[in-house]
């Protein structure tokens, strides 16, 4: 199994950085999750999106003050290079980063030079793991909202995928957890709902599906876009972007997180609360059962989301 790393391709026990990495001592990194979806009749392995995931690294990078030396379509090359490799038959996770790959002690990211200050090295890595289910989709999970704030956009915008952000998550989500919880909802500091530790939220109220705007310190996701979209081609259901209080979850008829890794997770509780009958909603099921024809690349509609990665004979056994 190969990981792309400092340019070439080196088996995954080569691909290691520096414990004096900038990225690693300070967070200052970008990364994106893209999930590959093992297609058993096809014989053949989907990527979901890859170029909108691209896309979005590219965003997050520039908010970074960092360079990309890829296209997108050589990024998207490189995912399925790295995930023939491991010629997977079963369901992966792309994990490509973007990462301060200087050996320095100091924060700033830009140091002197000749000419003034330039921007201290970045490096762009990728590689790939064999992933399951991240949260339960077929049973409805339990969350709560948590005591630590979503990181506002002057903080560290959660527009940008960067790595020192998910200490923001990672703090959340341990507590939800420890608690009993299966996942947590974190509000911005004023106190609307954000979004989850990994995944961005949908309400269902009164019919019309219901998510925190693009403003309210989300990271704009490529599922939220997707879901936005099939409710609306497939099921006439249009998707609100607004403000959304913390009680509205607790009344919900239905709620759902939504994510690479979440994929659509249903909720049948929020902080002792129960939502709709506690069972996965007549909405959230009809967009599961949408969204796992479309990413296995089985809803030839959709098919120009899937990038096929295997040659067509690869993995023929
Ligand atoms: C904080 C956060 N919000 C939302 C999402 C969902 O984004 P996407 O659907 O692009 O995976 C993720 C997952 O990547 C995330 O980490």
């Amino acid at each position: 199994m190969k990981a792309f790393f400092q340019g070439a391709y080196v088996d995954m026990a080569d691909a290691n950085v520096s414990v004096m990495t900038h990225a690693l001592n300070y967070g200052t990194g970008v990364f994106e999750g893209i999930r590959g979806y093992w297609n058993g009749s096809d014989e053949q392995m989907y990527l979901f999106r890859p170029k909108e995931h691209f896309e979005r690294l590219r965003l997050s990078a520039k908010i970074l003050r960092m360079a990309i030396p890829h296209t997108d379509d050589e990024l998207v090359e490189i995912a399925r290079n790295v995930v023939c490799s491991g010629q997977f038959r079963e369901d992966v996770y792309v994990r490509p980063l973007v990462y301060k790959a200087a050996h320095q002690i100091g924060l700033s990211m830009v140091n002197p030079t000749e000419n003034g200050l330039g921007l201290i090295d970045d490096e762009f890595t990728l590689f790939a793991v064999p992933f399951g289910a991240y949260l339960d989709v077929d049973r409805p999970i339990r969350c709560t909202v948590a005591s630590w704030r979503r990181i506002s956009d002057n903080m560290i915008p959660a527009r940008a995928k960067v790595a020192g952000l998910y200490v923001n998550s990672s703090l959340a989500k341990t507590e939800a957890v420890e608690a009993g919880f299966d996942e947590a909802i974190m509000l911005t500091e004023d106190g609307h709902v954000s979004e989850g530790t990994g995944e961005n939220v949908f309400l269902v109220r009164d019919g019309r599906l219901v998510t925190p705007a693009v403003s309210d310190d989300i990271l704009e996701g490529v599922t939220r876009r997707t879901v936005m979209q099939i409710a609306l081609e497939e099921l006439q259901i249009e998707s609100v972007e607004r403000t959304v209080d913390r009680t509205e979850l607790y009344i919900a008829d239905e709620l759902f997180l939504v994510g690479t890794g979440a994929q659509i997770s249903p909720v049948r509780e929020v902080d002792g609360r129960e939502i709709g009958d506690g069972g996965i909603g007549p909405l959230t099921g009809a967009l599961q059962d949408l969204y796992f024809d479309i990413v296995r690349g089985v809803d030839a509609r959709y098919r120009a989301w899937c990038t096929a990665v295997y040659p067509a004979t690869a993995v023929q056994t």
